[in-house]
């Protein structure tokens, strides 16, 4: 690609792009981290590509999740291991109840930028710029806190750092070895309405693991089969840019501060310096796809970014609002279709259903989240495809955010343990009643019957 350069965006319009006080500063910060290690490998980056292709072809299932906006305050060992534990615990549903392994990619090490739908933000008649996430600059209302800090990049990347190898050494370490599920449980799951339905679940899989290892005389595959990935809203070009690289022995340019960056809904013009700047990295990478895209522009941004049909490049995350699905996901599935570029599905049942209470605060309902979700399987296997993934935004806590679920959760319950700054996320238990609700829609649609969990086969379903 002789006319791609990791600045060539900077030719291009940059929607949501940050107006720096000072770009000398932004340039030193830049050159910087591109100096520092890189927080992934290129082989990782290439592993995950092709978990990714096996997903679009249906072996198997992507979860991707985590906070809408993660915080420097909350770089903390609970927050993370509790995310952790919330995904592990999710993706071991997915595993039994759909019989299908789990590609698992948090949003996380990295999720610190934001796109905003306004620039400023007034309250009580002072007018400043909106918080952008903790790569830009702060949440307090005062000037010095709202201009942008390119030492917060650095900062960012930093954190980034701390967070995988935290992660990694949770991995290592033997944390997620489902030989040790009571490692897992949160001290609240206890109480939780869906305790029985997961402990039984917990102990058919303790079960069919003793009797593999009998049977096989050894440990299937030991702990390395768990693996986690990162991913993170690439929104902010000159973060991506720094450590986007050449490798050894590698083709071509990669982003290294994530396995998977995607593209978010505001910045997916197909003319933008965002589909620029993916348009040139070796990276899977995701779009967001919603209301308002048209066939047109979709399979232009395919073609732009997956000219070669490579399979696992490309992951289309649609997220349209439970009453918007029917109508808009059926045309794109088309369009796409008819590219013939290989793509993988994934369902995004948060953004399309954000509302703001009579009181001003921002919730979504976890009927129409299920709702957004049952309807995406269904639409896509009347098309002839299939869904191959959901994406979430949860927290490893028991916040209140989101309305409903299986305790539900009144407008009332929202101020209790309400802590994110940005969009509300499902809580644990939330998130692993959707997670048990996927699960008995995937057996329902391939076929089997939806409460007989059954056992599952290790050696085919884990990874
Ligand atoms: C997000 O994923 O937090 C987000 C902003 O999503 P979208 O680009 O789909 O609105
Ligand atoms: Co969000």
């Amino acid at each position: 690609m002789t006319d791609w350069s990791p600045e060539s965006w900077k030719s291009k319009r940059a929607a949501q792009a940050v107006a720096y006080p000072c770009q000398e500063e932004v340039d030193r910060v830049v050159a910087q981290i591109a100096k520092l290690p890189p927080l992934v490998t290129s082989w990782e980056v290439l592993a995950l590509k092709s978990q990714l292709a096996e997903a679009a072809r249906g072996e198997r299932f992507l979860l991707q999740g985590g906070d809408c906006a993660e915080s420097f305050d909350t770089c903390d060992s609970a927050t993370i291991a509790n995310k952790i534990k919330v995904l592990l615990q999710m993706s071991l549903v997915l595993v039994h109840g759909a019989q299908r392994r789990v590609v698992r990619l948090g949003r996380f090490a990295g999720q610190y930028a934001k796109p905003r739908s306004e620039e400023s933000e007034t309250r009580h008649g002072v007018t400043l710029p909106n918080y952008r996430g903790d790569l830009i600059n702060h949440a307090a209302f005062t000037p010095e806190a709202r201009t942008p800090d390119p030492q917060l990049m650095l900062r960012g990347y930093e954190r980034a750092a701390l967070t995988i190898n935290f992660i990694r050494a949770l991995v290592v370490g033997g944390f997620v070895d489902p030989h040790h599920l009571d490692y897992w449980n949160l001290d609240w799951v206890k109480d939780s309405p869906m305790a029985e339905e997961y402990r039984r679940m917990a102990r058919t899989i303790r079960d069919s693991l003793q009797f593999t290892e009998s049977l096989a005389g050894e440990h299937p595959g030991g702990f390395h089969w768990i693996e986690f990935f990162t991913s993170h809203e690439g929104l902010h070009l000159p973060y991506e840019q720094a450590q986007t690289r050449r490798v050894p022995r590698q083709q071509g340019w990669f982003n290294l501060s994530t396995h998977f960056p995607w593209i978010g809904m505001r910045t997916a013009d197909a003319e933008g310096a965002h589909v620029e700047y993916f348009r040139g990295i070796r990276n899977p990478i995701g779009v967001k796809v919603g209301p308002g895209l048209s066939p047109q522009c979709l399979r232009r941004l395919i073609r732009i970014l997956n000219p070669e049909n490579e399979p696992g490049r490309l992951t289309l995350i649609h997220r349209f609002g439970s009453d918007r699905i029917a109508d808009c996901l059926p045309p794109l599935l088309e369009a796409a279709r008819a590219t013939a570029c290989p793509v993988l599905w994934c369902c995004d049942p948060m953004h399309g259903n954000t509302r703001t209470t009579n009181g001003g605060v921002k919730t979504r309902n976890f009927d129409e989240i299920r709702s957004e979700l049952e309807q995406a399987f269904e639409i896509h296997k009347a098309a002839g495809g299939r869904l191959g993934g959901m994406h979430v935004e949860l927290a490893g806590e028991a916040v209140t955010e989101c309305v409903g679920g299986a305790r539900n959760l009144q407008e009332a319950d929202l101020s209790r343990a309400y802590t994110s700054y940005l969009d509300p996320r499902l809580n644990y238990e939330q998130a692993l009643e959707l997670a048990l609700f996927a699960a008995r829609k995937m057996r329902a649609l391939n076929g089997y019957a939806s409460e007989d969990a059954g056992a599952p086969s290790i050696h085919k379903a884990t990874a």
